[in-house]
């Protein structure tokens, strides 16, 4: 099929890629132009495993070009809507101006029986205003909603074989064709017998919002469980293995620490509250208000024991901060647990040394005030503690013994909890995780 995608963040950028991948013909477009020439040398404007490789051979094969002109989405039958929602200023609802002007941009080279297709992440009765957008502004156009649920550090594959479908199409015949189009655009998702939702807008716009405040509240319920052991001299990692064997629990997402973070989870659950409250249900989801404030009472609590590992007082002391990205195999730093307790930390006069793989240009921009390093040796040398806060492949696989010669004295703060803890212990360090003993 002939496709185009407007905007090219993490969700844009992977989705063209992916269907070019898939066989389509595929045309991205975004305002950036520094982020489409990127995009168009075949180079991934951030960090996601298997984007570069994808990137390079949907581009060879011709299939895939990238613009910031968008009359090249003129001769595409379907129009994928990937442009970012981001919390408003000073406010919790989510900012719908990309998504209008994405639209209103695309309108003027929709031609008839042409689908767009929203895959943004929005509040419930976007896509019904914009329905009524579409088709009077290009009357014979037709839209959809179809949401997106990949993960970073897993876009490509969770593009490919995503684990489930969803359509919210109209209910009339145009909402039949959309999802013939849509079945096309899948056909090989769907003939691996991906389940398929096919439903309404709403539906479709709530699902995905229910989804990311569903795994936002488990891991603030994991949380809340680490402040109870932590009074309570309970180990939360075996509370979170033996409720995870109930099959109706689940072990996954159950991982207490420094808490979640990112471009997704931290801003849907605002938005989605504050839609619930124009919409007279401001009660019904009240609980996400206590899963954002648990979930930012963790970063205080990491910056805490930090503090009380050094007996009450961080100022001239240096910690080495290992991790700045939300979570491992991303480069995002968008709302991180892992950049806000080394930021906190400096803010208290410690003398911070921060390293990541990944996310230290990211950080840099944010926070130049930090001292950043690429190597966890130089982190590490003279440290008066360590605090891990994300927890890359490289930090879990530290050797207890051989970097216990770096520092100046042997404390870590595992704010993942994502050391073997006996191990460093047995090494001589005063090992510390969040929600244990
Ligand atoms: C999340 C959802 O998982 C995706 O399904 C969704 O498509 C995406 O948002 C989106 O809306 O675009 P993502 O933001 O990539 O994906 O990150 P997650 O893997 O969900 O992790 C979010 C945060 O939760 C990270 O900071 C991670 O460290 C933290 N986390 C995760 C925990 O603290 N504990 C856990 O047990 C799991």
């Amino acid at each position: 099929m002939k496709i185009s995608v407007v905007g090219c963040g993490y969700l844009g950028a992977v989705h063209a890629a992916a269907m070019a991948e898939l066989g389509h013909d595929v045309v991205g477009i975004d305002v950036d132009t520094a982020k489409i020439e990127l995009l168009a040398s075949g180079r991934a404007p951030f960090f996601e495993p298997g984007l570069p490789e994808i990137l390079t051979s949907a581009r060879d094969s011709g299939r895939l070009r990238f613009t910031t002109d968008m009359s090249e989405a003129r001769g595409s039958s379907v129009h994928f809507i990937a442009v970012g929602t981001p919390q408003k200023k000073g406010e919790y609802a989510a900012d719908l101006t990309y998504v209008n002007s994405a639209v209103d941009a695309l309108i003027p080279f929709l031609t008839d029986g042409d689908l767009v297709v929203g895959k943004s992440t929005v509040p419930v009765g976007t896509a019904a205003d914009l329905a009524v957008r579409v088709s009077s502004g290009a009357p014979g156009a037709m839209l959809a909603w179809n949401p997106e649920f990949l993960r970073e550090g897993f876009a490509v594959k969770d593009t490919i074989s995503p684990d489930r479908l969803v359509y919210g199409v109209s209910s009339d015949h145009d909402g039949a064709v959309a999802k013939e189009m849509l079945d096309e655009v899948y056909a090989k998702a769907l003939s691996e017998n991906t389940p398929l939702v096919v439903t309404d807008y709403a539906t479709a716009e709530l699902v995905k919002v229910s989804a990311n405040a569903f795994l936002a509240t488990k891991i603030s319920f994991i949380n809340a469980m680490a402040e109870i052991a932590e009074v309570a001299g309970a180990d939360v990692t075996q509370l979170a293995d033996a409720i995870g064997y109930d099959a109706r629990i689940g072990r996954r997402f159950l991982n207490a620490g420094v808490g979640f973070g990112g471009g997704c989870l931290p801003k849907d659950i605002r938005a989605f509250s504050a839609r619930a409250e124009e919409l007279g249900r401001g009660e019904s989801v009240a609980f996400l208000k206590e899963v954002d404030a648990i979930n930012l009472r963790r970063r205080q609590r990491v910056v805490d024991m930090v503090r009380e590992s050094l007996g009450g007082e961080v100022y001239q002391k240096k910690v080495a901060v290992l991790g700045l990205a939300f979570k491992p195999d991303s480069d995002d730093v968008r709302d991180s647990p892992a950049l806000d307790v080394a930021v906190n930390l400096h803010g208290l006069g410690a003398d911070v040394v921060a390293m990541d793989p990944q996310a230290i240009e990211n950080s840099k921009r944010l926070h130049p005030q930090l001292l950043f390093t690429e190597s966890v040796e130089a982190a590490l040398r003279h440290a008066d503690a360590v605090v891990i806060v994300t927890e890359w492949k490289e930090f879990r696989e530290l050797d207890p013994v051989a970097v216990k010669a770096l520092v100046k004295s042997p404390v870590i703060i595992d704010g993942r909890n994502c050391l073997d803890a006996i191990a460093w212990r047995e090494a001589g360090w005063t090992y510390r995780g969040m929600g244990r003993p």
